[in-house]
């Protein structure tokens, strides 16, 4: 046996290379990064050809280890060239993500280290630093102390993590679920409606609430909508506002909607996933305004922070009614749980998980090592570059939606013949076959338009102008087809 033993120890320690090993592995991988970073600004936005993605089933995984040559270029042709490119500057769709270097050393070190996040009696270093962090977004949120909350994986699980805990704050039992009623508008993000299914309350009534002119949900329809429901017997229960809509940017009046659900008895969750991390620019503020009163409220860090891809915040105002939701018992954990306490609670006992990533550390040391003022100026500058790309299109000859409120533009080109929605989806098809921008499209009451969203940290002016004319040309060559 002992043999055996040996003889797969020999095997087994491959599995920790020596300090050699290590530094031309991450030489060629960090190189390899710098190199995107080099290569960056003339990547395109969007390849259009997928084809390449099915070379990483001619490499399957196999016994014999390969060089890291030979996988970064596999990498390299299967991974990075076909498809979206969100580390772009060019990126301007959907919510765009971010990649702020930091955030990736961040990375680096939770995993080097691979210190235990989950509970405090593990990590207690792991667990403050995530506890500080979400303080620090309950206080720009304008939670009172008191609040917990817990860094998901992104938006949709944090918001689902919330709907579970209002459903067990309000005491909701399957038999209800039939009659409880949701409040949302028709701009919710689909993961609203995704988490409700999953959390098993895919029958309970989703009520859409009208919209202004401007897609916010409208007050006076909402209090209409609970007093009729109240009268008809069912059960009032939840409204979902949200701060920065991912269609149009629209912010809902989240102070009156506060005051209705207050006056009501209802949950108040508000959806800040994109526009949550915008209330650090002053103007933004008065917009914001009323998030303090919601029960529970989602930013989305991968987002607002332009951080890489995989960190959404929940935070609750009162932790507890997180902790009831996800409290948990065990007796193989008895030493950890008898260290937990309300003031200090671990992220295991907030939120379904148990074992995590350790997020914290890809947040805290970009916003330590930057410090706030360019997270600040960048979401300003995007703010102002979609007002800017409002009223430059308009000059172009596009009809443009509503004043962004936040860093969405709609627009649509009306051809002086043929179907609008037609030339409209013509022109993204175009766009996209040309790769140099990428933006995406929605349906607004009926009509195809065009949207910009600035979010990606790297957006700047000429990333603006050069989508501008980009449009100018394809409108231009569409039309001299037509
Ligand atoms: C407003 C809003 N809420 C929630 C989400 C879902 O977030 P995630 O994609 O991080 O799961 C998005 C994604 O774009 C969003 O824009």
């Amino acid at each position: 046996m002992i043999e055996r033993i040996r003889e797969l120890e020999a095997i087994s320690r491959r599995l920790e290379p020596g300090k050699e090993e290590r530094a031309s592995v991450s030489d060629a991988v960090v190189g390899f990064g710098e190199g995107f970073l080099d290569r960056l600004p003339e990547l395109k936005a969007y390849e259009i050809e997928k084809e390449a993605a099915k070379k990483l089933r001619d490499s399957p995984i196999a016994d014999e280890g390969v060089g890291v040559g030979e996988l970064l270029e596999l990498f390299d042709d299967a991974v990075i060239a076909p498809g979206v490119n969100p580390a772009s500057e060019r990126f301007l769709a959907y919510i765009p993500g971010g990649g702020i270097y930091y955030s990736s050393l961040g990375d680096f070190l939770a995993a080097v280290t691979n210190r235990y996040a989950g509970v405090r009696f593990a990590g207690p270093g792991a667990v403050e630093m995530e506890n500080m962090l979400l303080d620090w977004m309950a206080d720009l949120v304008g939670y009172p102390k008191g609040s917990g909350g817990n860094l998901a994986s992104g938006g949709s699980i944090a918001n689902l993590t919330a709907i579970v805990t209002a459903r067990d704050a309000h005491g909701l039992k399957p038999r209800d679920y039939e009659r409880a009623v949701v409040y949302l508008s028709g701009q919710v993000h689909h993961c609203i409606q995704k988490a409700l299914g999953v959390v098993g309350l895919g029958e309970c009534v989703q009520r859409y609430v009208p919209m202004d002119g401007r897609y916010r949900m409208a007050p006076a329809e909402l209090e209409r909508a609970i007093a009729k429901d109240r009268a008809d017997g069912l059960i009032p229960w939840l409204v979902i506002a949200s701060a920065g809509t991912t269609d149009v940017g629209a912010i809902d009046p989240l102070e009156e909607i506060g005051q209705i659900a207050k006056a009501e008895g209802l949950w108040y969750h508000i959806d800040a996933a994109y526009g949550g991390f915008f209330a650090l620019v002053d103007e933004c503020r008065p917009k914001l305004a009323g998030m303090e009163l919601s029960d529970s409220i989602v930013l989305d860090p991968h987002k607002g922070l332009f951080l890489p891809y995989g960190t959404g915040a929940l935070l609750v105002k009162d932790v507890r009614a997180l902790r009831r939701s996800h409290h948990y018992e065990a007796a193989y954990m008895q030493d950890i749980l008898a260290e937990e306490s309300l003031e200090a609670a671990s992220p295991a006992e907030l939120s379904p998980e148990l074992t995590k990533h350790f997020r914290g550390l890809r947040l805290w040391l970009p916003l330590k090592l930057h410090g706030l003022e360019p997270f600040r100026a960048c979401l300003e500058e995007k703010l102002l570059l979609a007002r800017y790309f409002h009223q430059e299109v308009q000059k172009l000859g596009f009809e443009a939606g509503q004043e962004p409120e936040l860093s969405v533009a709609t627009y649509r080109w009306v051809p002086e013949v043929g179907d609008a929605n037609e030339f409209n989806q013509a022109l993204v098809d175009e766009i996209h076959r040309d790769g140099r921008v990428f933006v995406s499209s929605t349906m607004l009451d009926g009509k195809f338009v065009l949207r910009l969203a600035a979010l990606t940290f790297r957006t700047h002016l000429e990333t603006i102008d050069l989508l501008l004319a980009i449009l100018k040309e394809k409108v231009d060559e569409l039309t001299a087809r037509r």
